[in-house]
């Protein structure tokens, strides 16, 4: 199954009428009609409406509310409600209010608040999703379901410690296959009996919070067990949902890159992948469109939605900017042109109560249309309007892929040694950035993902290597592709257990590359590093190479490795194909040098790689028809020469191959190929 089938962009977000009297409907409705908002994610904190009582269910407002959508034309996308216990249900079953990470066993408060491995949570929460499953299956206003909200966080209950063994004996089978897996010879952690492993928490393995562990096995096997035990939850609700109604697609929203869960785990469980989208404040448009790209990796490049933005400003963060003018029509258009089939926000009218009451809403507190928030909601609205269905169910043409791998992200970051101060996110980032700036479309799969369609693989920071994978890679370079790892690749098996070979483990027959040292120093140490013409800085971990077949690409600068490679290219099999070794963290200038080279070597550089702020992307329409997004994300306007003979679908202008085009500032254009 797939994404909801509708006539244009799903447009609209969470709306929460329960919280006003009914005569505020009326000026919502208006102000949505005004402002051509069609959808809205309704029930998402409903619970303690919905069910009052234990025995007591209550859908008089939940019905009008869908009521109303349908008398206006509205579509919902409805949420199950169970992200949020009520209170009667947390004082009733105790258990089902979370133990931290610290041992505490909290108590009513908040939300997200469950335990995943309570029988009365789940009980409760599958009850709550089949009467609603029951009750509005057929109703015309009924678009998709929305599971749960942001499902996140872990539990380190008794509960949860049971329900770990049992996965674990599961997975292993017998305590010998864990015991090796886990290397527990290693300060006599020898198990005997399943009953003596305990969730790896602050009472147990870790020290200094949750990234320093003793035992990196069992701390990563804990992020795989929440993963699975919060899918579990979500699971049950699936399954009684498809009883009543076996069409209407399902999904949850999910945060792009969150690092507790391993959404590749979920991704086949969900008929269409969403997120929610709030980039930190400094980040470059890369950072959004990463989190984009990996979305549409879950369901194998099929479209996604954007399932809550700001309009505006978010209210959780210590400082809260504003979207400036122009910024959130980008931003839409961004997710557009990255796959979204949606663009929804959180939140419709702004709560008068509690700890979002400043979030940016379509609708602030005063109820009016003249605002700028409004005016920008409503003009962006009738361009999605204009759009119809241009951009629907259309694909994303890559040649170029990046792993991105939550089982390497986790045993990197909870590793100790060789450096604290390696991000995964951040290495990822910047190879990333590269490939995006220069014009090409990536692909952001999974080490699983079928890789014969791509020319270039970036794989950087792969510090897990599981199962084929290094074959399948030299599959890519054999048929003359090129793969690039870097620093702190092809360390660990599945189980975080280093590879009793030389560095980069697998990888090394393709990298042609051998590893046996490597320096990690302060975040304020630089180490010049040459490639060709350009000087540029390294961080944090100095690889100290010995080619095997590989020839130097860059070299370090300084120190007792000054004049070795930090960078090397290997030739492998016999069409061309090379792996590339960064055995270092460049900055963005130095991955820029690389990644066009190789890019360059297959033909991907984009018409506009030279003009920084120009965001490319392609979309194919299930018709065959190419859409080239041009975004200018410089709040200038940009010159550019047009690369093809198109019509711009927000203007209907258009525009001669090699003739000027100009991009107002922060403007788009989507170019309709002939
Ligand atoms: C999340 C939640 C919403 C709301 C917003 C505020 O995405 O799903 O309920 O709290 O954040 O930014
Ligand atoms: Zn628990």
């Amino acid at each position: 199954m797939t994404a909801p089938r509708t006539p244009k962009i799903p447009y609209g977000g969470d709306y929460n009428p329960e919280q006003w009297p009914e005569p505020v409907w009326d000026d919502d409705h208006r102000l949505f009609t005004q402002a051509g908002i069609d959808t809205f994610t309704v029930g998402v904190f409903s619970w303690s409406l919905t069910q009052p009582a234990p025995d007591t269910y209550d859908f008089t407002v939940l019905d009008r509310v869908l009521d109303r959508a349908a008398t206006e034309n509205r579509r919902i996308c409805l949420a199950t409600g169970t992200a949020a216990l009520p209170p009667w249900l947390a004082k009733r079953h105790p258990e089902v209010n979370r133990t931290d990470f610290e041992g505490r066993r909290h108590r009513y408060g908040q939300r997200h608040n469950f335990c995943p491995s309570s029988p009365a949570y789940r009980d409760h929460a599958t009850a709550m999703a089949a009467r609603l499953a029951e009750r509005y299956a057929d109703h015309p206003a009924l678009l998709a379901w929305h599971i749960n909200n942001e499902y996140g966080g872990a539990c380190y209950c008794d509960l949860c410690a049971e329900a770990f063994r049992e996965w674990l004996q599961r997975r292993y089978g017998t305590l010998d296959a864990l015991n090796d897996a886990w290397w527990s010879t290693f300060w006599s952690h020898r198990f005997t009996d399943f009953a003596e492993i305990e969730p790896p928490s602050a009472l147990t393995e870790h020290w200094r919070g949750p990234d320093h562990t003793a035992f990196q096995g069992i701390t990563l096997d804990y992020f795989r067990f929440t993963t699975d035990a919060l899918l579990g939850c979500f699971l049950a609700e699936k399954e009684v949902i498809r009883a009543h109604d076996q069409d209407t697609p399902v999904t949850t929203n999910f945060m792009g890159m969150f690092r507790p869960l391993d959404y590749h785990r979920w991704a086949p469980h969900l008929d269409f992948a969403s997120w929610d989208s709030y980039p930190p404040l400094d980040a470059p448009p890369t950072w959004p469109a990463l989190a984009h790209d990996l979305m549409r990796g879950l369901k194998d490049g099929a479209p996604f939605w954007l399932m809550e933005q700001t309009p505006s400003t978010t209210a959780c963060r210590d400082v809260n900017p504003l979207r400036r003018p122009g910024e959130l029509r980008l931003a839409t258009l961004q997710a557009v042109a990255h796959g979204a089939d949606a663009a929804l926000y959180f939140q419709m009218r702004a709560s008068r109560g509690a700890c979002e009451k400043y979030h940016g809403a379509v609708i602030g507190h005063a109820g009016r249309d003249d605002t700028r928030v409004f005016r920008e909601v409503a003009e962006l609205g009738r361009e999605l309007e204009a759009l119809g269905d241009a951009t629907l169910g259309a694909r994303t043409p890559a040649r170029t892929a990046l792993l991105f791998d939550w089982d390497s992200w986790w045993a990197l970051e909870i590793s100790d040694g060789p450096s604290r101060l390696v991000r995964y996110q951040e290495v990822v980032h910047a190879y990333y950035r590269a490939a995006r700036e220069a014009g090409a479309d990536v692909d952001v799969v999974p080490v699983t993902a079928d890789l014969t369609a791509y020319d270039v693989l970036l794989a950087p920071v792969l510090h897990m290597v599981k199962g084929d994978l290094a074959e399948r890679l030299e599959a890519v370079a054999a048929r003359g592709g090129t793969v690039l790892t870097t620093f702190l690749s092809g360390r660990v098996d599945e189980h975080d257990r280093a590879f009793p070979t030389d560095v980069p483990g697998p990888l090394a027959p393709l990298m042609g590359v051998r590893v046996d040292e490597w320096d990690s120093r302060a975040r304020d140490f630089v180490q010049p590093v040459r490639l060709g013409e350009l000087t540029c800085e390294a961080r944090l971990l100095f690889e100290i190479v010995l080619p095997r077949g590989a020839e130097p690409v860059g070299t370090y600068g300084t120190d007792f490795y000054a004049g070795t490679p930090a960078v090397t290219r290997n030739r492998f099999g016999g069409s061309g194909g090379e792996g590339w070794y960064v055995a270092t963290a460049l900055d963005q200038p130095g991955v820029d040098w690389i990644v066009r080279r190789i890019l360059t070597r297959h033909d991907l550089l984009g018409p506009y790689a030279d003009h920084p702020a120009l965001e490319t992307a392609t979309r194919v329409a299930p018709d065959g028809t190419r859409l080239h997004f041009l975004l200018n994300h410089a709040p200038e306007p940009a010159h550019l020469t047009a690369h093809t003979t198109a019509t711009d679908l927000l203007t209907g202008k258009r525009i001669e191959e090699g003739e000027p085009l100009t991009l107002d500032p922060l403007g788009t254009v989507i170019l309709r190929g002939q």
